[in-house]
Protein backbone atom coordinates (compact mmCIF):
# COMPACT_ATOMS: atom_id res chain seq x y z
CA UNK A 1 0.00 0.00 0.00
CA UNK A 2 2.44 2.13 1.12
CA UNK A 3 4.54 2.26 -2.28
CA UNK A 4 0.90 4.19 -3.55
CA UNK A 5 0.79 6.92 -1.58
CA UNK A 6 1.36 10.95 -2.56
CA UNK A 7 0.37 8.83 -6.42
CA UNK A 8 -1.84 9.59 -9.30
CA UNK A 9 -2.27 6.71 -11.19
CA UNK A 10 -2.88 7.20 -14.56
CA UNK A 11 -5.60 4.66 -15.20
CA UNK A 12 -9.35 3.69 -14.93
CA UNK A 13 -10.35 3.64 -11.39
CA UNK A 14 -12.20 -0.01 -11.51
CA UNK A 15 -9.13 -1.54 -12.57
CA UNK A 16 -6.57 -0.31 -10.73
CA UNK A 17 -8.66 -0.23 -7.20
CA UNK A 18 -8.50 -4.32 -7.83
CA UNK A 19 -4.84 -3.88 -6.80
CA UNK A 20 -5.89 -2.04 -3.32
CA UNK A 21 -6.09 -4.25 -0.60
CA UNK A 22 -9.75 -4.70 1.35
CA UNK A 23 -10.18 -2.21 4.33
CA UNK A 24 -7.22 -0.13 3.60
CA UNK A 25 -8.27 3.63 3.09
CA UNK A 26 -9.64 5.82 5.58
CA UNK A 27 -12.04 8.33 3.77
CA UNK A 28 -12.50 8.09 0.14
CA UNK A 29 -14.10 11.42 -1.64
CA UNK A 30 -15.34 10.71 -5.30
CA UNK A 31 -16.43 13.29 -7.65
CA UNK A 32 -17.73 10.80 -10.28
CA UNK A 33 -19.15 11.42 -14.07
CA UNK A 34 -22.06 13.59 -13.69
CA UNK A 35 -24.01 11.95 -16.99
CA UNK A 36 -25.23 15.37 -17.73
CA UNK A 37 -26.35 14.64 -21.42
CA UNK A 38 -25.36 17.98 -22.64
CA UNK A 39 -25.28 18.07 -27.04
CA UNK A 40 -21.54 18.00 -27.73
CA UNK A 41 -20.35 21.84 -28.87
CA UNK A 42 -23.39 23.37 -28.07
CA UNK A 43 -22.20 26.55 -26.27
CA UNK A 44 -24.36 29.28 -24.26
CA UNK A 45 -23.40 33.11 -23.61
CA UNK A 46 -24.01 35.05 -20.20
CA UNK A 47 -25.79 38.33 -21.02
CA UNK A 48 -22.38 40.06 -20.84
CA UNK A 49 -21.79 37.92 -24.03
CA UNK A 50 -18.81 36.00 -22.62
CA UNK A 51 -19.28 32.10 -23.76
CA UNK A 52 -20.22 29.02 -20.97
CA UNK A 53 -18.30 26.19 -21.57
CA UNK A 54 -20.54 23.20 -20.53
CA UNK A 55 -19.12 19.88 -19.15
CA UNK A 56 -19.53 17.57 -22.62
CA UNK A 57 -16.55 16.14 -22.25
CA UNK A 58 -15.72 12.53 -23.52
CA UNK A 59 -15.35 11.39 -19.92
CA UNK A 60 -18.91 12.58 -19.17
CA UNK A 61 -20.33 10.32 -22.18
CA UNK A 62 -22.51 6.72 -21.43
CA UNK A 63 -24.41 5.32 -24.29
CA UNK A 64 -27.65 5.23 -21.41
CA UNK A 65 -28.27 5.06 -18.22
CA UNK A 66 -27.74 1.04 -17.99
CA UNK A 67 -24.50 1.66 -19.35
CA UNK A 68 -24.11 4.62 -16.54
CA UNK A 69 -25.39 2.21 -13.59
CA UNK A 70 -23.23 -0.87 -14.70
CA UNK A 71 -20.26 1.65 -14.46
CA UNK A 72 -21.54 3.19 -11.50
CA UNK A 73 -22.00 -0.32 -9.65
CA UNK A 74 -18.66 -1.48 -10.37
CA UNK A 75 -16.51 1.54 -9.50
CA UNK A 76 -18.77 2.12 -5.91
CA UNK A 77 -18.53 -1.65 -4.94
CA UNK A 78 -14.11 -1.30 -5.29
CA UNK A 79 -14.51 1.50 -3.06
CA UNK A 80 -16.86 -0.24 -0.89
CA UNK A 81 -14.15 -3.28 -0.61
CA UNK A 82 -11.50 -1.07 0.08
CA UNK A 83 -12.74 1.09 3.12
CA UNK A 84 -11.57 0.40 5.91
CA UNK A 85 -14.86 -0.60 8.42
CA UNK A 86 -13.92 2.87 10.34
CA UNK A 87 -13.70 4.80 7.38
CA UNK A 88 -16.46 7.28 5.79
CA UNK A 89 -17.11 7.30 1.82
CA UNK A 90 -17.99 10.89 0.08
CA UNK A 91 -19.64 10.86 -3.39
CA UNK A 92 -20.95 14.16 -4.89
CA UNK A 93 -23.34 14.67 -7.65
CA UNK A 94 -25.60 16.35 -9.05
CA UNK A 95 -29.73 16.10 -9.82
CA UNK A 96 -28.72 14.50 -12.91
CA UNK A 97 -26.70 11.59 -11.37
CA UNK A 98 -26.92 11.52 -7.41
CA UNK A 99 -29.98 9.93 -7.17
CA UNK A 100 -28.98 6.79 -9.03
CA UNK A 101 -25.31 7.13 -7.53
CA UNK A 102 -27.38 6.79 -4.26
CA UNK A 103 -29.85 3.77 -4.84
CA UNK A 104 -26.74 1.74 -5.96
CA UNK A 105 -24.75 2.33 -2.62
CA UNK A 106 -27.95 1.81 -0.85
CA UNK A 107 -28.50 -1.58 -2.63
CA UNK A 108 -24.97 -2.77 -1.94
CA UNK A 109 -25.11 -2.26 1.83
CA UNK A 110 -23.76 1.40 2.07
CA UNK A 111 -25.34 3.14 5.08
CA UNK A 112 -25.99 6.77 4.83
CA UNK A 113 -25.12 9.12 7.47
CA UNK A 114 -25.74 12.24 5.78
CA UNK A 115 -26.86 14.02 2.41
CA UNK A 116 -24.76 16.91 2.45
CA UNK A 117 -26.06 20.33 0.54
CA UNK A 118 -23.00 22.29 -0.67
CA UNK A 119 -25.02 25.86 -1.65
CA UNK A 120 -23.10 27.90 -3.80
CA UNK A 121 -23.16 31.58 -3.71
CA UNK A 122 -22.44 32.28 -7.24
CA UNK A 123 -24.07 29.43 -9.15
CA UNK A 124 -24.60 30.84 -12.93
CA UNK A 125 -28.24 31.47 -13.58
CA UNK A 126 -30.86 29.30 -15.63
CA UNK A 127 -30.38 31.25 -18.47
CA UNK A 128 -33.63 30.68 -20.51
CA UNK A 129 -35.82 31.35 -17.60
CA UNK A 130 -37.71 27.75 -17.47
CA UNK A 131 -36.54 26.49 -14.25
CA UNK A 132 -35.09 27.42 -10.89
CA UNK A 133 -31.58 28.34 -10.72
CA UNK A 134 -29.89 25.17 -9.77
CA UNK A 135 -27.46 26.32 -6.67
CA UNK A 136 -26.32 23.35 -4.96
CA UNK A 137 -24.44 19.72 -5.36
CA UNK A 138 -25.26 17.16 -2.78
CA UNK A 139 -22.48 14.81 -0.49
CA UNK A 140 -23.86 11.57 0.05
CA UNK A 141 -21.55 10.78 3.59
CA UNK A 142 -21.54 7.00 4.17
CA UNK A 143 -20.31 3.90 6.18
CA UNK A 144 -19.35 0.69 4.41
CA UNK A 145 -22.51 -1.29 6.18
CA UNK A 146 -25.14 -0.50 8.68
CA UNK A 147 -22.73 -1.81 11.45
CA UNK A 148 -20.00 0.13 11.17
CA UNK A 149 -20.46 2.64 14.35
CA UNK A 150 -16.92 3.34 14.89
CA UNK A 151 -16.32 5.79 11.94
CA UNK A 152 -13.98 8.88 11.81
CA UNK A 153 -15.98 12.20 13.01
CA UNK A 154 -14.57 15.15 13.93
CA UNK A 155 -17.83 16.95 15.72
CA UNK A 156 -16.07 19.34 18.10
CA UNK A 157 -13.87 20.51 15.26
CA UNK A 158 -16.78 21.04 12.81
CA UNK A 159 -18.47 22.76 15.60
CA UNK A 160 -15.87 25.16 16.29
CA UNK A 161 -15.18 25.80 12.39
CA UNK A 162 -19.28 26.26 12.68
CA UNK A 163 -19.01 29.73 15.58
CA UNK A 164 -19.88 27.14 17.74
CA UNK A 165 -22.81 25.97 17.04
CA UNK A 166 -23.69 22.17 15.85
CA UNK A 167 -22.82 22.09 11.88
CA UNK A 168 -25.81 21.15 9.88
CA UNK A 169 -25.33 19.56 6.42
CA UNK A 170 -27.04 22.80 4.95
CA UNK A 171 -24.29 24.66 6.59
CA UNK A 172 -21.46 24.30 3.66
CA UNK A 173 -21.75 27.60 1.91
CA UNK A 174 -18.70 27.92 -0.51
CA UNK A 175 -18.27 30.16 -3.75
CA UNK A 176 -17.40 28.21 -6.88
CA UNK A 177 -13.84 27.72 -7.68
CA UNK A 178 -12.64 31.19 -9.29
CA UNK A 179 -10.31 33.32 -9.82
CA UNK A 180 -6.38 32.86 -8.58
CA UNK A 181 -7.53 29.21 -6.97
CA UNK A 182 -8.67 28.40 -10.66
CA UNK A 183 -6.27 26.53 -12.88
CA UNK A 184 -5.66 27.88 -16.49
CA UNK A 185 -4.28 26.37 -19.78
CA UNK A 186 -2.07 28.90 -21.87
CA UNK A 187 -5.06 30.41 -23.62
CA UNK A 188 -6.12 31.51 -20.20
CA UNK A 189 -9.42 28.41 -20.68
CA UNK A 190 -10.27 26.37 -17.84
CA UNK A 191 -7.71 23.53 -17.61
CA UNK A 192 -10.22 21.54 -16.12
CA UNK A 193 -14.14 21.73 -16.08
CA UNK A 194 -15.18 21.00 -13.17
CA UNK A 195 -12.20 21.86 -10.66
CA UNK A 196 -13.85 21.75 -7.07
CA UNK A 197 -13.34 24.36 -4.68
CA UNK A 198 -10.57 23.59 -2.12
CA UNK A 199 -12.61 24.90 0.48
CA UNK A 200 -15.22 22.19 0.10
CA UNK A 201 -12.78 19.06 0.25
CA UNK A 202 -11.14 20.84 3.16
CA UNK A 203 -14.12 20.40 5.43
CA UNK A 204 -14.71 17.01 4.11
CA UNK A 205 -11.11 15.84 4.76
CA UNK A 206 -11.03 17.44 8.32
CA UNK A 207 -14.54 16.54 9.23
CA UNK A 208 -14.00 12.83 8.57
CA UNK A 209 -10.24 12.01 8.73
CA UNK A 210 -6.87 12.42 10.96
CA UNK A 211 -3.26 13.44 10.31
CA UNK A 212 -1.72 10.89 9.05
CA UNK A 213 -5.19 8.76 7.69
CA UNK A 214 -5.43 7.32 4.18
CA UNK A 215 -7.19 9.81 1.86
CA UNK A 216 -8.25 7.66 -1.91
CA UNK A 217 -9.77 9.38 -5.02
CA UNK A 218 -10.84 7.70 -7.51
CA UNK A 219 -11.13 10.65 -10.38
CA UNK A 220 -8.80 13.07 -9.23
CA UNK A 221 -9.55 15.49 -12.09
CA UNK A 222 -7.34 18.52 -11.42
CA UNK A 223 -6.15 17.07 -8.31
CA UNK A 224 -8.07 18.83 -5.43
CA UNK A 225 -8.15 15.96 -3.20
CA UNK A 226 -4.36 15.91 -3.34
CA UNK A 227 -3.33 19.46 -2.45
CA UNK A 228 -5.70 19.76 0.08
CA UNK A 229 -4.60 15.96 1.66
CA UNK A 230 -1.14 17.48 0.91
CA UNK A 231 -1.54 20.31 2.91
CA UNK A 232 -3.57 18.61 5.72
CA UNK A 233 -0.98 15.80 6.65
CA UNK A 234 -2.76 12.33 5.11
CA UNK A 235 -1.28 10.46 3.02
CA UNK A 236 -3.10 10.35 -0.20
CA UNK A 237 -3.62 8.12 -3.57
CA UNK A 238 -5.80 8.99 -6.72
CA UNK A 239 -7.16 7.90 -10.17
CA UNK A 240 -7.44 9.97 -13.26
CA UNK A 241 -8.32 8.71 -16.75
CA UNK A 242 -6.96 11.48 -18.55
CA UNK A 243 -3.23 11.98 -19.39
CA UNK A 244 -3.41 15.31 -19.83
CA UNK A 245 -5.26 15.93 -16.32
CA UNK A 246 -2.87 13.22 -14.45
CA UNK A 247 -0.20 16.10 -15.76
CA UNK A 248 -2.19 19.38 -14.31
CA UNK A 249 -2.74 17.15 -11.16
CA UNK A 250 0.98 16.12 -10.25
CA UNK A 251 2.22 20.01 -11.39
CA UNK A 252 -0.45 21.47 -9.01
CA UNK A 253 0.75 18.95 -5.68
CA UNK A 254 4.35 20.03 -7.04
CA UNK A 255 3.98 23.63 -7.16
CA UNK A 256 1.74 23.37 -4.05
CA UNK A 257 4.88 21.72 -2.06
CA UNK A 258 7.38 23.80 -3.93
CA UNK A 259 5.64 27.14 -2.10
CA UNK A 260 5.45 25.60 1.38
CA UNK A 261 8.60 24.56 1.35
C1 LIG B 1 -16.01 15.44 -12.04
S1 LIG B 1 -14.33 15.26 -12.49
C2 LIG B 1 -13.42 15.34 -10.96
C3 LIG B 1 -12.95 16.74 -10.65
C4 LIG B 1 -12.10 16.84 -9.39
N1 LIG B 1 -12.85 16.60 -8.18
C5 LIG B 1 -11.43 18.22 -9.31
O1 LIG B 1 -11.63 18.96 -8.32
O2 LIG B 1 -10.71 18.57 -10.23
C6 LIG B 1 -14.25 13.57 -12.92
C7 LIG B 1 -12.89 13.10 -13.40
O3 LIG B 1 -12.92 11.67 -13.49
C8 LIG B 1 -12.15 11.25 -14.60
N2 LIG B 1 -12.63 9.91 -14.95
C9 LIG B 1 -13.78 9.58 -15.61
N3 LIG B 1 -13.92 8.26 -15.69
C10 LIG B 1 -12.85 7.72 -15.03
C11 LIG B 1 -12.45 6.39 -14.75
N4 LIG B 1 -13.17 5.34 -15.17
N5 LIG B 1 -11.32 6.20 -14.04
C12 LIG B 1 -10.57 7.25 -13.61
N6 LIG B 1 -10.90 8.55 -13.87
C13 LIG B 1 -12.04 8.76 -14.56
C14 LIG B 1 -12.38 12.33 -15.65
O4 LIG B 1 -11.32 12.37 -16.60
C15 LIG B 1 -12.47 13.60 -14.80
O5 LIG B 1 -11.23 14.24 -14.70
Amino acid sequence: MEKYFSTIIHGDCIEEMKKIPDNSVDLIFADPPYYLQLPKGKRLKRSNGTEIIPVDNDWDSFESYEHYDTFTHAWISECQRILKPTGTFWVIGMYHNIFRVGTIMQNLGLWFLNDVIWVKTDALPNLNGRRFTNNHETLIWSVKSKDCKKYTFNYELMKKMNGGKQMKDTDWIFGLCRGNERLKDENGIKAHPTQKPLKLIQQVILAASNKGDVVFDPFMGSGTTAVVAEALGRKWLGVERDEKYVHLAINRVKDFIAKKV
